[in-house]
């Protein structure tokens, strides 16, 4: 009883820890690394983590019959050590013979383990892309798909399970062979007693059922194994790429400036060519460019979340890569590209986690994105609840809350990847009014397609295949640069 509660907890804390382990290692490392991982990725890691209990529970099944052998082992020193030495003999030898055996069964246990994250991946997207699979009438296709992973993976946990079967009745079938070859040897002796042959034999059948349970359990623990196996590189991998941290502690964000700035994703592939740059404190900048030039490349390399590859981005003259990110975090804010809510309030989604954003924050930032009197007009006003994503908000409202929660955190430099991508001209003309209100108060960096967002800054960085090939005001951008030109005719600004 000691041994079930003992084992029980032991499993589960085991698993709590695991969990934590798992999610400290994820948080903790860089956002490149984060970035790169497929879809589902934590889900299945996770799954991982209870498999790998079974490693545990393997292991107390493997201690519990060991110590019950060893006790009839000792039993049977007694009664007769001649016989002792054959059962321990024939337990040794029946382990060793389902050796491959037990490693074929670990092989297979890890290729069990890539087939369900492949299905583990395949299902998430699945659900990420509900609404285009139903536009397009594509459900068959995506039966299809998940089909194809889901047969894959139960064909080869087929096969680890079949081999996993195999132990108990082929160790079984070799046990009682040995069984009955040990006898045929008694008789051809000649044993003299015949209740020394009973206790003989009684030891003999129970020690060979203690050591199937040995096998069983070993089995157990071999295709468990796998599971922490590959939990364990995936920790190890967060770890080896976790988030840099500076020393430097800023009070605050002064000029920002780029010192042949370069960065790849991929080696041969550059995608930010030697940019300098400087914009000084409370400036207003844009940054233009063609699909693809890489501004929102930049805009990660300015946020500090990805390292150079060559080259430096400097506050006030201190690299970013030295700067303790404590400190630089609360001074600087960033509005995506495409805003993501998470299953909470409308307030919780502006403070976001951050405990020094008060409820008078809270409604400034929500009157500043122009987004209070639609807050006012929900149920329950900051405490509406906003399901999984935010459904419940328009793609444009997702945008502004977005907004305010950029700025209710009072940002010194704020940084924004087309914020006004979704929203009407009406309140991008009022999210244009904001961001002028800012001016030097907040550095701000803007990157917009929308040529009258960019046209109300104080100067333009131009981005053309990885290229600074401008950063001056729009006055002089109208007559200097092509794209810039271009741009203002495509929206019928000149
Ligand atoms: N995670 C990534 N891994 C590899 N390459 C990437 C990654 N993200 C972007 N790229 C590549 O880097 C280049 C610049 O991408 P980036 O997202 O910075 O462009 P952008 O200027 O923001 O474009 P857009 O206006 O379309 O948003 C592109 O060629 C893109 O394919
Ligand atoms: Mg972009």
């Amino acid at each position: 009883m000691w041994g079930v509660v003992t084992s029980t907890g032991l499993a589960l804390s085991t698993l709590a820890t695991l969990r934590t382990r798992l999610s400290d290692a994820f948080l903790g490392s860089s956002w490149a690394t984060q970035q790169g991982e497929p879809a589902g990725q934590l889900q299945s890691l996770a799954g991982l983590a209870s498999a790998g209990v079974g490693v545990l529970q393997s292991f107390s099944s493997i201690i519990a019959a060991g110590l019950n052998l060893a006790a009839l082992v000792a039993v049977s020193v007694v009664v007769d050590p001649f016989a002792t030495i054959v059962v321990v003999a024939a337990v040794g030898v029946l382990g060793s013979v389902l050796g491959p055996l037990r490693s074929r069964i670990r092989a297979h246990a890890k290729i069990t383990v890539d087939a369900g994250i492949q299905y583990n991946t395949a299902l998430s997207e699945l659900s990420s892309l509900g609404l285009e699979m139903q536009t397009y009438g594509v459900r068959p296709a995506f039966a299809h798909r998940l089909a194809h992973f889901s047969g894959h993976e139960t064909f080869v946990r087929r096969r680890a399970n079949v081999l996993q079967g195999m132990v108990t009745p082929v160790y079984t079938t070799l046990a009682y062979s040995a069984l009955l070859v040990g006898l045929g040897a008694a008789a051809l002796v000649g044993v003299g007693e015949l209740s020394t042959l009973g206790a003989v034999m009684l030891v003999m059948m129970r020690s060979l059922s203690y050591g199937q349970q040995l096998q069983s359990a070993s089995v157990g623990l071999v295709s468990s194994i796998p599971s922490i196996e590959r939990l364990d590189e995936v920790l190890i991998r967060y770890d080896a790429n976790a988030a840099t941290n500076g020393h430097v502690v800023v009070s605050s964000v002064g000029q920002v400036s780029a010192k042949a700035l370069a960065f790849a994703y991929l080696d041969d592939q550059p995608v930010l060519k030697e940019l300098t740059f400087l914009i000084k404190t409370g400036e207003v900048v844009g940054v233009v460019g063609p699909s693809g030039a890489g501004k929102s490349t930049l805009v990660q390399l300015l946020l500090g979340l990805r390292e150079p590859t060559s080259g430096a981005i400097e506050i006030d003259g201190i690299n970013l890569r030295d700067v303790d990110r404590a400190s630089w975090n609360s001074r600087v804010a960033f509005v995506a590209q495409d805003a993501t809510l998470f299953t909470g309030t409308v307030a919780d989604n502006i403070r976001f986690f951050r405990s020094t954003v008060s409820d008078s924050d809270l409604r400034d930032a929500a009157t500043q994105a122009n987004l209070l009197n639609e807050i006012e007009h929900l149920p329950d006003g900051f405490d509406t609840f906003l399901g999984e994503r935010g459904t419940r908000l328009s793609g444009g409202q997702r945008q502004r809350l977005s907004i305010a929660r950029a700025l209710a955190g009072r940002p010194e430099f704020l940084i924004l990847d087309e914020p006004t991508s979704a929203l009407d001209s009406h309140s991008e003309a009022l999210i244009r009014d904001t961001i002028a209100s800012l001016r030097s108060k907040v550095t701000v960096v803007i990157i917009a397609h929308r040529m009258s967002t960019i046209d109300m800054c104080d100067r333009i960085i131009v981005i053309e295949q990885g290229q600074m090939t401008a950063f001056e005001t729009p006055e002089v951008l109208r007559s200097t640069s092509g794209f810039y030109r271009l741009a203002l005719e495509r929206s019928g600004m000149t």
